[in-house]
């Protein structure tokens, strides 16, 4: 795909890796449009590609409401004419184990609550399919040249301490198979998957973890520090670019040989 042009949406564009993903599209010519719920930092990434030349529109934007997501990609469409990629960023943590034990008594003191794996479930899993379909949608019906990022984690092989956003990592690292599977058996071929799994990366969502954790799972990090979310931005923009990078998961991890937690 020639990204200069060419037209991204790109949801969690308010921070981190969705925020990362803009910048570096954008300085690559592409014309971004980020969705989020975060609007002041919306604002704040779309006005600064901007300032620096590029092209950018944001809206706000609930990744589990159909309607927000349909009107993301819409503005994207009605904007800059196409869409041809989307990267589906938007995610967050809720951590805990499912059931922690009293020091004292050995009985069972507090548990994971439905609502703490639901609401991980919503936003990673049923957001990134509600993203996936509105962009896959527009892209199937146009013709588009198409690359759909749903963000794995190398956490779907199963961390400690997330049930609920290991299960729905583990879920989509699946989805490049499947959907290009589906693309193969209709004659869909303008459109790629390509899922991407980082490890550990620098952003807000891991400066909130328990930074002792994090200090354990770095010992376990063959380059010994923190993906910057630059590091995924560039290889999102090479996937783009290289259509024979399709119905598969990429692990960027920096080398991450132990997750440091369980034993
Ligand atoms: N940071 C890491 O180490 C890491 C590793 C592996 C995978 N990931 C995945 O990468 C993605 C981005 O993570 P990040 O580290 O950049 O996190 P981040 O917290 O910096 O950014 C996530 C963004 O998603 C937005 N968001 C949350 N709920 C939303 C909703 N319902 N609708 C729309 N936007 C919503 C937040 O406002 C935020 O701007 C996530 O899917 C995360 O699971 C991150």
């Amino acid at each position: 795909m020639e990204l200069k042009n060419a037209v991204a949406v790109i949801t969690g564009g308010a921070s981190g890796i969705g925020e990362a993903v803009a910048r570096s599209l954008a300085g690559k010519g592409v014309r971004v449009v980020i969705g989020d719920m975060d609007t002041k930092n919306l604002e704040r990434v779309a006005g600064e590609i901007t300032a620096a030349g590029g092209q950018a529109a944001y809206a706000r934007c609930n990744v589990t409401s159909d309607d927000d997501v349909a009107t993301l990609m819409d503005l994207a469409i009605e904007k800059f004419g196409q869409l041809n990629i989307c990267v589906a960023s938007a995610g967050i943590i809720k951590d805990g184990l499912m059931i922690n034990l009293d020091k004292e008594t050995g009985k069972v003191k507090r548990a994971m609550t439905t609502d703490q794996f639901k609401a991980v479930v919503d936003v990673n899993l049923v957001g990134s399919f509600i993203t996936i379909r509105e962009a896959a949608i527009r892209m199937a019906n146009n013709g588009y040249q198409g690359l759909l990022v749903p963000i794995s984690s190398v956490n779907k092989v199963g961390q400690t301490g997330q049930l609920n956003y290991s299960s729905t990592k583990a879920a989509i690292a699946l989805w490049p198979k499947i959907l290009v599977g589906e693309f193969q058996m209709r004659g869909i071929q303008n459109i790629r998957c390509v899922a991407i799994a980082p490890g550990y990366v620098g952003t807000p969502m891991v400066k909130g973890m328990n930074q002792e954790a994090l200090a354990g799972i770095l010992k376990g990090v063959h380059i010994g520090r923190l993906i910057e979310p630059a590091e995924i931005a560039d290889i999102i923009a090479y996937a783009a670019q290289n259509e024979a990078i399709d119905a598969t998961c990429l692990e960027i991890t920096g080398g991450l040989i132990s997750n440091g937690l369980a034993k």
